[in-house]
């Protein structure tokens, strides 16, 4: 009886925790493991809007080679996401997936392998309070999976 209201109470005081220590960290900064899995670990980011910049860091860390599990994180709106990625695809490997001078990518870092990692520094002037913004990985095949969402606040 008393089971199973501590647990929910641990589960809160845990879901505190995690959001105290981020908006502790109201830095402008945050960092994205991926894996092997396909999988962005962090599946939404909040940007303050005070930070002039704000710089992700990608990680990977499985350990598939780039060319075959490669990782990168292209910002742009949600509404363009789709296209970014599709003419990144076609851009190819040699310009890590982006489409080079793409007025629709608002950041974009290079394509990683396993055990590496990247930065991608986002433009916070760029974006605004209320847009819907995706970051997403443009290696062929894994934009659908690998997203995410980044609001402004
Ligand atoms: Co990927």
């Amino acid at each position: 009886m008393i089971r199973s209201p501590h647990i929910a109470s641990l589960l809160v005081l845990g879901a505190l925790a995690a959001f105290s220590s981020n908006a502790a960290a109201a830095e402008c900064k945050a960092t994205i493991d991926s894996t092997d899995a396909m999988q962005f670990t962090t599946k939404a980011l909040t940007v303050p809007k005070s930070c002039k910049t704000f710089t992700v860091t990608l990680k990977h860390v499985g350990k598939l080679p780039a060319t075959v599990m490669g990782h990168n994180l292209v910002l742009g709106k949600t509404a363009d996401i789709a296209g970014i990625a599709a003419d990144g695809m076609k851009a190819g490997a040699a310009v890590q997936y982006v489409k080079p001078g793409d007025a629709r990518v608002i950041a974009s870092s290079k394509v990683i392998g396993g055990g590496q990692s990247t930065t991608v520094t986002i433009p916070v002037g760029k974006l605004k309070a209320g847009e819907s913004y995706t970051y997403a990985c443009t290696f062929p095949g894994h934009s659908s999976i690998m997203r995410g969402t980044l609001t402004v606040k």
